[in-house]
């Protein structure tokens, strides 16, 4: 299986001085089911927030699928998808029309047959 996040040497050191990440490198491959575990504080958000555009590194590399974060912002960011803990488009909307909303922030046309289908799939 190809590497599809590699993490080399990443830092993260927040404004205030507090240094969040020391030294990650970490490799995930392709149709790997990889689950990130650690205390409160540890950093997983801050890593998460990192690969995916939403938080700075300090130093250190990013690649997804070969795309540096930084420099290929725009293709990386189109391979990810987020499922973030508390944020959501509506927490009273259907599962229907969020994911038909999220496929417009991608830019993707509507495809209800395709959102029919996976949601099928997954038994939503
Ligand atoms: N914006 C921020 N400014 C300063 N420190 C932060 C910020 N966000 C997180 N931290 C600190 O960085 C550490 C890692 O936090 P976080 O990545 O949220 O950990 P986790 O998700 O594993 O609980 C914690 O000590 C947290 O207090
Ligand atoms: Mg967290």
């Amino acid at each position: 299986m190809k590497p599809i996040i590699t993490i080399s040497n990443l830092q993260k050191t927040y404004s205030g001085g507090f240094q969040a990440l020391q030294e990650i490198n970490l490799e995930v491959k392709e149709g790997e089911i990889f689950a990130l575990l650690g205390p409160n504080g540890a950093g997983k958000t801050t890593l998460i927030g990192i690969i995916c555009g939403l938080i700075n590194p300090s130093s250190g590399q990013v690649l997804v699928d070969g795309y540096d974060i930084i420099k290929d912002y725009r293709k990386t960011r189109s391979l990810i998808g987020l499922v973030p803990q508390e944020l959501t488009t509506d927490m009273f909307e259907s599962v229907w029309a969020s994911v038909s909303f999220s496929r417009g922030l991608f830019g993707k046309a509507p495809n209800p047959d395709y959102i029919e289908s996976i949601l099928k799939k997954l038994s939503l």
